[in-house]
């Protein structure tokens, strides 16, 4: 008889042979986190450098007790939904709180980011409305899409003239347009050309919703992101983020200085429908949220951090994502050596993301890191140093940039579980082309 897992026969398949050389990025599971860049995998301390965790307050003591007395006082859960169970306090103080953090009118908290991008998007595009949507948008953005009754255009990937053609086919039709970019994206670190977004957008008159998720607490004198660094915060009208990168819990929200906000609440499934955050985790959300203003000294190191590794790796030869940003994203186009460099690296206690296609741009392989404030110097020229070495043995980059690397190298690596001194992988075959941009798969209007 067939199974009703039938269907995922080709997916198992390519999951074992994943398996088979080496380990499934699936069944990473860490014993112990013994702090915001470490922890224990399978008995061994491994520096983690794929977390997120940009400011590294995950173990901040004031958010820590925070949410142990808020435990104590309010319980583990809220057991339902804000529509249909009401509000605690924390939620509306935090919307409160977020809210004048970006100087807008309100703000409307959601269980996760997922889900704040997914409320926010299907709501605000109804019926008759256009959603222009990046090609290289999150999976959050993608449902939302799925979710909302609009119709949905992409345009290419940071490609403000591409938009603006979309746009002009629009011209005369009645729907409101909303156009959805991200920061940071998420896999190669690149930003959004926001001036440039904003002109387009207000020469056809459409909404501009920016998804700050990496750069709350990442960019901007105060943290506030991409819109505070460009000075163009007046001009979006909407930012969706996540508390469950640089806010180091779980949650998501929507700001926005529009009147009239609030009705999404009544028309957002996402919000309506399951339980709003547990108070424990909204305060600590808020503890750290009050903290993020006046973390200069963070985003500085954070940012020192991830010149050393972007320039470290770039030093070296590899192909990284085209501009400096916390996340550093080794591009690689053949998916065996994109394997090995991963196991590799972890054999020498040291964890990145491995991202695979389709979840990624044209279809490239992607050894992604995302620096933490919290990295210490050694920690990332140990990084540079592994990959480095591993990179020349599997033939991904020269033998000859070795001097540029190690030039680039501000302490000195220093092994850790002896890992430099590991050639788990060999070989010397050549990189193959990595594909380029014209391949991208792009939606016409
Ligand atoms: C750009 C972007 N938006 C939204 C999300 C979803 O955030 P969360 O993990 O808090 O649900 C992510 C998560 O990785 C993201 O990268």
């Amino acid at each position: 008889m067939s199974s009703i897992f039938d269907k995922f026969a080709p997916l198992q398949e390519q999951h074992a042979s994943l398996t088979a050389l080496g380990r499934s990025p699936a069944d990473i599971e860490f014993q112990e986190i013994i702090s915001p860049t470490e922890a224990t995998l399978n008995g061994k301390r491994t520096i983690l450098m794929g977390t997120n965790n940009y400011l590294g307050l995950t173990f901040d003591d004031e958010a820590v007790e925070a949410a142990i007395e808020s435990l104590r006082t309010e319980g583990t859960g809220t057991t339902g939904s804000r529509i249909a169970n009401g509000s605690y306090d924390g939620h509306k103080e935090l919307e409160k709180e977020l809210a004048e953090f970006y100087g807008m009118r309100s703000a409307i908290l959601f269980s996760t980011g997922y889900q704040a991008n997914l409320g926010a998007i299907a709501a605000l595009a109804g019926r008759d409305d256009y959603l222009l949507i990046d090609a290289d948008s999150h999976a959050s953005i993608y449902d939302a899409c799925r979710l909302s009754d609009a119709q949905v255009i992409r345009f290419r990937h940071n490609d403000p003239q591409n938009l603006a053609r979309k746009l002009e086919r629009l011209e005369g039709t009645s729907g409101s347009k909303l156009i959805v970019v991200e920061s940071i994206y998420s896999m190669l670190g690149d930003m959004a050309p926001l001036k440039e977004f904003i002109e387009i957008k207000k020469k056809y008159g459409a909404y501009l919703l920016i998804d700050e998720a990496h750069s709350l607490g990442v960019m901007g004198e105060k943290g506030r992101g991409l819109c505070e660094q460009t000075g163009l915060e007046d001009d979006v009208d909407f930012i969706t983020g996540t508390f469950s990168k640089s806010i180091g819990t779980v949650g998501g929200f929507l700001v926005s200085n529009l009147p009239g906000l609030d009705i999404v609440r009544f028309v957002s499934r996402p919000y309506m429908f399951t339980a709003s955050p547990p108070p424990s985790v909204v305060a600590s959300a808020r503890k750290t949220l009050s903290k993020i203003a006046g973390a200069t000294d963070l985003r500085k190191k954070l940012w020192d951090n991830a010149g050393q590794l972007y320039n470290g790796l770039k030093a070296a030869g590899f192909e990284l994502g085209p501009t400096l940003s916390p996340i550093v994203a080794i591009r690689l186009s053949d998916s065996e050596k994109a394997i090995a460099l991963w196991n590799g690296l972890l054999d020498a206690g040291i964890y990145t993301n491995l991202a695979l296609p389709p979840a990624t741009p044209f279809g490239w392989y992607l050894l992604r890191s995302s620096i933490s404030a919290a990295h210490t110097p050694e920690q990332i020229a140990l990084a540079v140093d592994v990959c480095s070495t591993i990179g020349r043995e599997l033939g991904l980059i020269a033998v000859s940039n070795r001097k540029n690397a190690e030039e680039m190298q501000v302490n000195g690596a220093k092994t850790l579980n002896g890992a430099s001194e590991k050639r788990p992988f060999s070989t010397s075959e050549p990189e193959s082309a990595v594909p380029t941009r014209a391949g991208a798969p792009v939606a016409r209007a």
